[in-house]
């Protein structure tokens, strides 16, 4: 019996020391580099790559990487990343040679966007990789970055922080977050003539699946379909004020999917963010207005055609009424302005300077109602015919309160 107990204890101590071997290893070693691989690539910047490639920029990086303040991509802290990974700051991806991305080559750029490695070998975990984009799209989006346009115009600033991955991401990198294979065979975008077939590139190119389908932790990257619950929602996600709030289920299941949704409703939900109820459909998805009718429809038959999930996961209860005496505030929150602009008038777009940039309650009014209609690219939503016109007054009214200090 003794005996049994010691060999148990010298084979516990032995775990430990290993653990902790593993541990110290992993907490010193931080997250493993990789030799980057030299592509010659020379993207020729186009016009025509200029424009789509802004496109795929505001679908895709502009989340990350734009700062609140500089309305540029100079970098900013990503709040809705879970906190256990560390805080996590992305880069300053503009023109400039030194705080930005001006020095990187085309190929550099390539090599990053689709495997996740940097021209330094150090590995980019948060970052996206673009494994299923066509070579023409990916070769707009190094046009655009190449550009003039103020998102990208060489900006001399650092992001707000440097980010401090902590054990859990270092040890998730050492078992879970890989770099992607950098691809062998040239990638083209299926015609558009081929409705399917171009909502399933888009639903795939566009990372839609990564958060629409059930975990991040069993999403497959290389075959995205054998994805867990591919395209059932239920993915926790975090909003602006770092609360779960979880993806929605976009398979044709009747009741916990999007089964009873036109082709009309899904085109709007995405491109202007509210849904048939008139409820706005909340960050961390964001309206799409960059996508043609075309396109957007291209993906609803797509989903048509993705295998239907039942999946009756707990959905945010709207936010609780706010009992204030202040009834703008209370419509504030009622329409979930929160939702992107926080309760203090921040989150991802600060409104706190609104009344200097429309100075009159006309101009206030006329932007919340139709700021797609003032700034195309933007991803306010339109209000206009959501918002009953009575509540216009006293809504403004507390937005220029939040905008006071
Ligand atoms: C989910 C958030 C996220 C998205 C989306 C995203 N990035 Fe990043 N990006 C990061 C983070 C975070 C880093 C810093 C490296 C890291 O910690 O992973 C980074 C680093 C980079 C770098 C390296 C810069 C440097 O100086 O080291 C480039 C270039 C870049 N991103 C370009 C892009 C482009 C182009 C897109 C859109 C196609 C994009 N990113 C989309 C989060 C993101
Ligand atoms: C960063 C994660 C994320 C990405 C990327 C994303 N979504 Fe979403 N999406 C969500 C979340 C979270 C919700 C639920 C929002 C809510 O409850 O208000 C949602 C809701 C939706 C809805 C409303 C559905 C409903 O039943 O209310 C549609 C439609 C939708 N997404 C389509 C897409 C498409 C198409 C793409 C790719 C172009 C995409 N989403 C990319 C997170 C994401
Ligand atoms: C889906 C996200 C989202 C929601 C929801 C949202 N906004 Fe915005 N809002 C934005 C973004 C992004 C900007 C930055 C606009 C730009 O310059 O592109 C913005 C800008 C503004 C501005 C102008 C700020 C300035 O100084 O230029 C005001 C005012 C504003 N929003 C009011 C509201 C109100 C009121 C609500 C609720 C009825 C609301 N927003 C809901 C995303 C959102």
């Amino acid at each position: 019996m003794k005996k049994a107990l010691k060999i148990i204890l010298a084979v516990v101590a032995l775990v430990l020391a290993l653990a902790g071997g593993l541990i110290g290893y992993v907490a010193a070693s931080g997250i493993p580099k990789y030799p980057p691989e030299k592509i010659d690539l020379h993207v020729e910047i186009t016009p025509e790559r200029v424009a789509r490639g802004k496109r795929f920029a505001e679908l895709l990086c502009v989340e990350c990487h734009m700062d609140p303040h500089t309305l540029a991509l100079t970098g900013k802290r990503l709040t809705d990343a879970p906190a256990s990974f560390g805080p996590l700051f992305s880069k300053n991806i503009t023109r400039d040679p030194v705080h930005g991305i001006g020095a990187w080559t085309d190929g550099e750029l390539a090599y990053l966007l689709r495997t996740g490695v940097e021209r330094d070998g150090s590995f980019a975990p948060i970052m996206v990789k673009l494994g299923h984009l066509s070579d023409e799209d990916l070769a707009s989006i190094i046009a655009f970055l190449r550009s003039s346009d103020p998102l990208v115009a060489p900006r001399a600033v650092d992001p707000p922080g440097v980010s401090q991955p902590s054990l859990l991401t270092k040890l998730l990198c050492h078992v879970a977050f890989k770099p992607l294979e950098m691809p062998r065979r040239p990638i083209v975008a299926p015609p558009a003539s081929d409705r399917v077939a171009t909502g399933r590139y888009l639903a795939i190119g566009l990372e839609c699946y990564p958060c629409h389908s059930a975990d991040f932790k069993t999403m497959n990257e290389a075959a995205p379909e054998k994805s867990g619950g591919y395209f059932g929602g239920g993915n926790q996600l975090l909003d602006v004020a770092g609360r779960p709030i979880y993806s929605a289920n976009l398979t044709a299941d009747d009741e916990t999917g999007i089964g009873k949704w036109s082709e009309a409703d899904f085109v709007r939900a995405l491109k202007k963010g509210f849904r048939p109820d008139r409820t706005v459909v909340r960050y961390p998805m964001l309206p799409s207005p960059e996508l043609s009718d075309e396109e957007a429809g291209a993906i609803y038959a797509y989903l048509r055609t993705v295998p239907k999930i039942h999946h009756a996961f707990a959905r945010p209860l709207p936010p609780a009424p706010v009992a204030s005496g202040d009834e703008g505030k209370r419509l504030y929150h009622q329409y979930q302005c929160t939702s992107c602009h926080g309760e203090d008038g921040v989150g991802i777009a600060d409104l706190r300077h609104a009344a200097e940039h429309y100075p009159t309650d006309a101009a206030l009014e006329n932007w919340i109602k139709n700021a797609p209609a003032i700034k195309p690219d933007t991803k306010m939503p339109a209000w206009q015919g959501v918002i009953p016109e009575a509540d216009y007054p006293p809504l403004i009214a507390y937005v220029k309160k939040l905008g006071v200090r």
